[in-house]
């Protein structure tokens, strides 16, 4: 059975691509940081799919930590096959508004630990296929979260380069959601008032991102692409 890493695995986004790729017979190696009783309920479902699910607690912050996690995962896991970042903080702060913490800690757990793990990835696994969870302000100049729109134009880039100079043994892409889920502890209405700015009037879902995932899953001839889920937002 192959293997698939997921970051911020226990909830939400990277919960539902997790539980999908348990669903479609892959072994997850789990990673999270805070989520708790979360983690251990997500763990739990994707082990009812019958497949292994093994958690790792981690701050993806340190960065100390974060190199050695491939060699780790290796060591439970023989057949990993998929790498998804999908681990992000979101915090809102514009350029002049950011703190020096806000910088470190997003450009190091958005940007700087994916790069990491694709690093190792490719050392270790030499195979198969990394998705990043990006932002369809990748595609935009929005300052209000700059910090985290600075690192995910970063990864953008490592997508596509990380894609040019690995593509005969590890593809590399990249989705970029639009609106799909409220911010976490954002107020009940947020969804539909901010979906009337987007082209389709409507938000998208977690299935939404999992057709995503499926589509760059099956097509091996898909490399350093982005595919945005946005309903045309970032145009
Ligand atoms: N929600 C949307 O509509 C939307 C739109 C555009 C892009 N995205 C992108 O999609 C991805 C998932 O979004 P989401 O809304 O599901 O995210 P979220 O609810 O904010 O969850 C963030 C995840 O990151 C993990 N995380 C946070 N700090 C960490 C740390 N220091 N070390 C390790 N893990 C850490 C969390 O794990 P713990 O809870 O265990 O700490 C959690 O699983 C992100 O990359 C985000 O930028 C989301």
């Amino acid at each position: 059975m192959p293997t698939a890493i997921v970051t911020g695995g226990a909830i939400r986004i990277g919960r539902a691509m997790g539980l999908h790729l348990a669903r479609k017979g892959f072994n997850i190696a789990l990673l999270y940081h805070s989520s708790g009783t979360a983690g251990e309920e997500t763990i739990a479902e994707a082990r009812s799919q019958g497949v292994q699910c093994q958690g790792y607690v981690v701050d993806l912050r340190n960065l100390e930590e974060t190199e050695l996690l491939i060699g780790k995962i290796l060591n439970d896991f023989d057949d990993v096959e998929l790498l998804v970042n999908s681990a992000a903080n979101f915090i809102q702060e514009n350029v002049a508004q950011t703190r020096l913490e806000t910088l470190v800690d997003t450009l190091n757990l958005n940007l700087m630990a994916p790069y990491l793990l694709m690093r190792e990835y490719k050392r270790k696994v030499n195979k198969g296929l990394i998705v990043n969870i990006l932002d369809e302000r990748v595609a935009r100049t929005l300052p209000t979260f700059a910090a985290y729109s600075v690192s995910k134009v970063g990864l953008k880039h490592l997508t596509e380069l990380a894609a040019v100079e690995w593509g005969k043994s590890v593809r590399v892409n990249g989705i970029a959601p639009g609106l799909i889920l409220p911010p976490q502890g954002g107020p009940p209405d947020y969804l539909e008032k901010a979906a009337k700015k987007v082209p389709t009037g409507t938000h998208g879902s977690l299935e939404d991102l999992i057709k995503a995932l499926d589509y760059l899953m099956g097509n091996t001839f898909v490399n350093g692409e982005t595919l945005f889920v946005d309903g045309g937002e970032s145009l």
